[in-house]
Order: structure tokens, then sequence, then C-alpha cells
């Protein structure tokens, strides 16, 4: 099958595209407003995105239908330049879940996850208590992305420095990040998850 996009003429009874490039981290991002209060919600449009130093994005869209403003995790990086990406996995999946309902800007997921916060070192915005893998961030710069229809609904890319990484020794075997111990989960669109739980290797070419 072919379809253009303009036109989204799949003629599938659910837009294809979220579950064709998969599958995607998820990058549970912590952030905090000018006030100190606390913002957490799982992004899927995430990833590394370079080294030296160590980058990562995350894409918040908008507008938030409870706020009819740009979603926290944009709004609160722009005014105070920080973010945490908290690597969610298998074992925290239901508080990620919960996480990302769309409530007020008032609203602090800790209290509604019942999750609990660790500080960070070298920022302001709290790590999520048990997550295995930390990144801390210094917002580099924020890009606005194209959108079909910008009154409506708006696309943004977040980049960050990564200034900070926590690993849990829990999960190093060998001196290695040890996937099977870390497991973390990822999108597949729909409502379809992952988690990392087979891996290959395949060495350098010559
Ligand atoms: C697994 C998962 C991945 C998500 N990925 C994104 C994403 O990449 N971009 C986005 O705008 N919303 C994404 N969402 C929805 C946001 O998490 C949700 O809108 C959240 O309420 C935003 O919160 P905020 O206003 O506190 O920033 C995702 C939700 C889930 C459950």
């Amino acid at each position: 099958m072919f379809y253009e996009t303009a036109r989204n003429d799949h003629g599938l009874p659910h837009d294809p595209f979220k579950s064709c490039v998969v599958p995607r981290p998820i990058g549970w991002i912590t952030t905090i407003d000018a006030a100190g209060g606390l913002n957490l919600a799982p992004f899927s449009y995430f990833n590394a995105c370079g080294d030296h130093p160590p980058q990562v994005m995350y894409a918040p869209s908008g507008p938030h239908a409870a706020e009819g403003g740009a979603k926290d995790s944009l709004h609160n990086v722009q005014e105070t330049g920080e973010f945490v990406a908290n690597l969610a996995t298998w074992e925290q999946r239901e508080a990620m879940r919960l996480s990302s309902s769309g409530v007020p800007s008032s609203v602090d997921e800790f209290a509604l996850t019942g999750l609990e916060t660790e500080p960070a070192r070298l920022v302001r915005p709290p790590r999520v208590k048990g997550a295995p893998i930390h990144l801390e961030c210094r917002l580099h710069k924020v890009i606005e992305l194209l959108a079909d229809d910008p009154g409506r609904f708006r696309n943004w890319l977040v980049l960050g420095e990564v200034v900070g990484v926590h690993i849990d020794d829990s999960i190093i075997t060998d001196g290695r990040v040890d996937q099977s111990k870390f497991r973390p989960i990822a999108r597949l669109g729909y409502a379809d998850y992952t988690t990392v739980d087979s891996h290959f290797a395949m060495p350098f070419p010559d």
C-alpha cells in the first residue's frame, strides 16, 4: 500500500504512522516551573540524538486539552531551562501510564501516581525514584516543528544537553548496562508497548 500523508488516504481504521517507526523509547520527563511546581509526563517522541556532548530530544505537541495552552513539559522547560529524562521500565509501567493523564498544571503527577522523587545533582527538576536510569539535562533549544493547522495543534522539539547520568548499579553486569535487568519499555503505536527482552550483537564493519 501507499498513502500520501497530506491526504491521509491509507484506508485503515487508524493512522498507521506511529506504528511504522518503532520501538520508540519512553522519556519520562520531569520539569519544574518558575514557582517550583513539579511536572512529570511520558514522551515517546524521545531519543538520544547526539554525542560529545550527549544530547537528547523530546517532542511535545499541543495545546493541552485541559489548559488550552502548551503542555507543561514545554512551558516549564522554556521557563526554567532544565529537565530530567527518566527512562521508563516494565516495573513502573502503570505509573508511567497514569502520569500521562491530561490534568491541569496545578496537579503534581508525583502525588497523582504515588511516585517519589529523588534530587538531581546538577539540575533542579527531581528524578523519579525507582527509575534505573536518569539523564540530567540542560535545555539547548526549542524548535517549532511543522503543523497542519497551527491554530489548533502545534508541535515542538526540545533539545537538551545531558550533563549528568545516573545508572543504578543493580543493572550493570560486567561493566555494561544489562538490558535484561534494565527492561526499558517502548511505544509501538496504538495502545501497544514492548520491552527490551532480547538482543543480538554484530561486529562493526572493518
Ligand atoms: C507512552 C506515552 C507516550 C507519549 N508520548 C508523547 C509525545 O511524544 N508527545 C506528546 O506531546 N505527548 C505524548 N504523550 C502524551 C503526554 O504524556 C500527555 O499529553 C501528558 O499529559 C503531557 O503532560 P504535560 O502537560 O504535563 O507536559 C504520551 C503519552 C504516553 C502514555
